[in-house]
């Protein structure tokens, strides 16, 4: 993929982080990666903060995120916006992606091609916003941001740091609100982890391995991981 342009028509003058994302919406929305592209009725780039410090990756658009172009605005979004009271922030301070940007046909599980092709928008993403917390929704983000195959069961509620997108972040898996949305004891525990992210926030990172003077923006993108996604 063709990097973001760094700098505007205007000579000299470099873009602004909202700029960068626009263009990359623009990117997105009319990319044609994956076979997707022929069944989505639109991307779902992604929305909320450019500069939020807590970053949301979901799975992919369904039914209705496909119809209005925003994530997570069907039922589950509808449980993330309340998770996101509970912590006393709403959706405008925080910024929510998924892993892919088409709606899978009957919202099935995205298929390996389908991350492959659709992963480097996400790492561009997180490069781009710079979040310190990226709370991983579920399986599908957990796996391809951990660049581990252990399954959220194991790992929700398990801050891990690593680096994304050239920068140290706090790598934080919970349940997807879709699995809790009918499942009581899951929603506990959901609570019960998103409680933690407020203090998450306030933690001090450690810096990226091998490079103690971590510059903001990496030049490039993240190497995709795909260790053991399935
Ligand atoms: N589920 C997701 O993973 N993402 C959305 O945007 C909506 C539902």
């Amino acid at each position: 993929m063709a990097p973001v342009a760094a700098a505007s028509a205007v000579e000299g003058k470099p873009l602004t982080r909202t700029e960068r994302l626009a263009a990359l919406e623009a990117e997105v929305s009319s990319c044609t990666r994956c076979p997707l592209h022929a069944t989505r009725t639109q991307a779902v780039f992604g929305a909320g903060h450019p500069d939020a410090d807590l970053m949301f990756v979901g799975e992919a658009p369904g039914f209705h995120e496909d119809q209005q172009g925003v994530p997570f605005v069907g039922q589950a979004g509808k449980l993330l916006d309340k998770l996101l009271a509970g912590i006393a922030l709403t959706r405008d301070d925080v910024y929510i992606a998924n892993v892919l940007k088409s709606r899978p046909p009957g919202n099935r599980d995205p298929l390996l091609n389908e991350i492959q092709a659709c992963e480097g928008y996400l790492f561009r993403q997180i490069e781009l916003i710079e979040p310190k917390v990226v709370a991983t929704l579920g399986n599908f983000a957990t796996k391809l941001l951990s660049g581990k195959p252990l399954g959220i069961t194991r790992v929700h509620g398990r801050e891990q740091s690593t680096t994304l997108g050239g920068r140290s972040v706090l790598l934080y898996p919970i349940y997807h609100p879709a699995a809790a949305l009918y499942t009581p004891a899951m929603l506990r525990v959901l609570e019960e982890d998103f409680g933690r992210i407020p203090t998450l926030l306030g933690e001090p990172l450690e810096p990226p391995p091998g490079n103690p003077f971590p510059h903001p923006v990496a030049a490039a993108p993240e190497p995709a991981v795909q260790l053991g996604l399935f």
